[in-house]
């Protein structure tokens, strides 16, 4: 998808108490995940909760164009997969616009089949690094064509036997754990996977629940192994996705800012690799009630309830960034409005998402007023908890670089902001979370989008 030509202009002004009751889409990395095992496996996989935006929506497209059928009745969006190791090659490039998993895992999941195979994607896609997935394919045996740097468009074309690797992951990336884990299902003998910094666990938990043979062994020091047996056979499965806590981040960063707020968020997933913003949150004050804990389809839930709080600055170790990944733009938000100093460690990967995060989060700030301090790999932000000054009178807009969630963070910002905070582009919300303008503004948030 290109957004290049319709950008859409939003602005977000100081809003009274956010009220009400809410039910955020499915998880992204498990939505990803569905349609890909789901496609992969044989026979149908039935998955109610899939969030349906545009990423999640071309990795479906993805896996049609190499011979798995998707389609949906009434709620419901029925796979039926080719079987472990029968792909077909696809017959035009895929295209996955914006998402960095769809592509990473994809190229993970097709790249070492005997056939080439084109990966494309949108302007910020395609100046996101690929070699930390293409090497580990290319000591696989892929063959790789890439634009410089290993950027896209990408072709691959794999051996005619594929070796299997042990692969020790040199960043904190589930997609490149992922990429290689499902490289190795097409892969004969044991592909392992050492992970020295655990990251979210989607692909080991669900490659299990669809039959894989998998095991993940975690050391003294919490190194994971991770060993999977290739070329066996995985079986549809019935899944209910959970809401994301990654867009949950927006209204719960939003309801504890907004003063007399009270707010409650249904079925989140509370995987422990992915809660890493309701501890920080926590431990800066924020009244956040964790409800009927659950355990649904093999995965942490919860409900949320969430209370307009006073937020004070904490520090934020650099080993919790793994489960917080997503969440440091609308941290560096909340922080903003915290009594005293919030500083940030471990944020390297920023660098490498859909936008330069930190750089974006950085200038945005400054452009509503805000003191921080950008540094390599930390971000250090000295809040004002009554709002006063932040924002931009002058209706300066916060530049997005087709990052969702630069563009989501900016709107919550201007909720409590004394002057209004714009960002230059909402569209590009549509590819995580189409229903955050209207879930935001049905709990009383005043954003407003405009065409131009
Ligand atoms: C994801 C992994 C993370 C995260 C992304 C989703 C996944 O990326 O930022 O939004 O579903 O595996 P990295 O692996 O690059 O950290």
């Amino acid at each position: 998808m290109n957004h290049v030509n319709k950008l859409r202009p939003a602005t977000a002004r100081r809003s009274s108490a956010l009220k009400g009751d809410i039910r955020i889409p499915g998880d992204k990395s498990i939505s990803h995940r569905s349609f890909m095992f789901g496609g992969l496996a044989r026979g149908e996989t039935r998955i109610t909760g899939l969030l349906e935006g545009e990423d999640v929506i071309n990795t479906g497209k993805a896996m049609q164009a190499m011979g798995a059928s998707v389609r949906k009745e009434g709620d419901t969006w029925i796979v039926t997969g080719t079987g472990n190791g029968c792909l077909l090659a696809p017959e035009a490039p895929l295209d996955f616009g914006n998402a960095g998993t769809g592509c990473r895992l994809t190229m993970g999941l097709v790249g070492v089949y005997d056939f080439d195979s084109t990966f494309i994607g949108d302007a910020s896609l395609s100046r996101r690094p690929m070699g930390r997935v293409l090497n580990p394919l290319r000591e696989m045996g892929v063959q790789v064509k890439s634009e410089p740097g290993d950027r896209l468009p990408v072709t691959l074309h794999g051996p005619a036997t594929p070796a299997p690797i042990t692969y020790r992951v040199p960043m904190a990336s589930a997609q490149v754990k992922s990429a290689v884990l499902l490289a190795g299902l097409n892969t004969p003998g044991v592909t392992t996977v050492i992970e020295p910094v655990m990251t979210r666990d989607h692909t080991e938990k669900m490659l299990r629940g669809f039959g894989a043979d998998l095991e993940v062994e975690t050391d003294a020091d919490g190194v994971r192994t991770i060993r999977l047996i290739g070329q066996g056979e995985l079986t549809g499965q019935v899944i209910d996705v959970p809401g994301d806590p990654s867009s949950t981040a927006f209204p719960l960063v939003a309801a504890l800012l907004v003063p007399g707020s009270e707010i409650l968020i249904r079925n989140v997933l509370m995987n422990p690799t992915r809660t890493g913003l309701i501890q920080t949150l926590q431990e800066m004050g924020g009244d956040i009630e964790i409800l009927d804990a659950r355990l649904a389809g093999g995965e942490d839930v919860a409900d949320l309830r969430v209370r307009g709080s006073s937020l004070r600055g904490v520090t934020v170790p650099p080993d919790r960034a793994p489960s917080m990944i997503d969440e440091y733009p609308v941290l560096a938000v909340a922080a903003s409005f915290a009594e005293g100093e919030t500083v940030m460690h471990g944020l390297e990967e920023l660098r490498v998402k859909e936008s330069d995060r930190l750089a974006a989060v950085a200038r945005g700030l400054e452009l509503n007023g805000v003191d921080c301090t950008e540094g390599e790999d930390w971000l250090t932000v000295r809040g004002r908890p009554d709002g006063k000054g932040l924002g931009n009178a002058k209706g300066e807009a916060v530049v997005t670089h087709l990052d969702h969630r630069i563009a989501m963070s900016f709107l919550v910002m201007g909720l409590v902001s004394e002057h209004p905070v714009t960002v230059d582009d909402s569209a590009i919300i549509a590819t995580s979370f189409p229903e955050f303008m209207d879930l935001m503004t049905g709990l009383g948030a005043t954003i407003a989008a405009r065409d131009e």
